[in-house]
């Protein structure tokens, strides 16, 4: 589905070039979950927006569906770190935002995706009346109203409470079950990454390099944060980005 092959990308002129991602090389089959964890400023963002088609990368190749990316692709959607909601809009403005920028406005699930996620209520609402778990959660209402066949995840938890962010992550799991979407997380958060990851990159301080791959099989049960397996992962994760 997602096929990445020796990307490079770097920001900046040839005399102050900043290299953010080198030689980064994965792919992700269709329906599949990776998480890409990292330190902060390591070139995850930068990575996800190549693969959103928000960034052209300097060398390699990047695929999906067997199709080169070049700009934004309509089955792909992205959530981006702290939901980016426009202030001015209400809720209902904000989870057809993709739509109206695709040209599809307004959509037909929208209201459903809005009530699958407990904002129904809240459609008139502005951000600025809601808490950080329901912004985060209008942030996930824009992503799936277009149906996404893939979704990227740039930190989309970060600075929530603990219990929120469990709750969250819960959600999105049962999402990425039921929907069968393939999913690709950015995230600095180990549990986050084992409570999600079928397969988990860790990768390197800047620029980013893949410092290992972790395959999670047992990850998908609610309870997994529970198991012994969990921790193993965790402890194996927090081993590889110490290292
Ligand atoms: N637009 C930009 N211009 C120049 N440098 C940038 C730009 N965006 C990011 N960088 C640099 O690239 C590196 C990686 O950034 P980013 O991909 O945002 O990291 P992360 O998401 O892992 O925190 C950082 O060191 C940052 O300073
Ligand atoms: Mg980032």
């Amino acid at each position: 589905m997602i096929e990445v092959k020796r990307l490079k990308i770097f920001y900046g002129s040839a005399d102050r070039r900043v290299e953010a991602v080198d030689e980064i090389e994965f792919s992700v089959d269709q329906g599949a979950s990776l998480g890409l964890l990292g330190p902060s400023g390591c070139g995850k963002t930068t990575l996800l927006f190549a693969i959103a088609g928000l960034i052209t990368p300097n060398e390699g190749s990047l695929l999906i569906d067997g199709e080169k990316v070049v700009g934004i692709r309509r089955d792909v959607a992205l959530i981006l770190q702290n939901a980016g909601l426009l202030p001015w809009k209400t809720v209902w403005g904000n989870a057809n935002l993709s739509l109206k920028l695709s040209g599809r406005y307004p959509a037909e699930n929208a209201a459903a995706v809005l009530e699958e996620l407990g904002l129904a209520e809240f459609r008139d609402s502005f951000p600025s009346e809601l808490s950080e778990g329901m912004k985060r959660r209008v942030g996930i209402a824009r992503a799936l109203a277009i149906t996404p066949s893939v979704m990227l995840m740039d930190e989309p938890l970060a600075s929530l409470d603990a219990i929120t962010q469990e709750r969250i992550q819960n959600l999105f799991l049962e999402l990425w079950q039921e929907r069968r979407f393939t999913m690709v997380f950015v995230t600095h958060d180990i549990e986050e990454a084992a409570f999600l990851g079928e397969k988990i990159i860790v990768l390197s301080e800047r620029p980013a390099r893949i410092k290992a791959i972790v395959e999670n099989p047992q990850m998908g049960p609610l309870n997994y944060r529970e198991t012994s397996e969990f921790h193993r992962i965790v402890t194996h994760l927090r081993m590889v980005m110490e290292q």
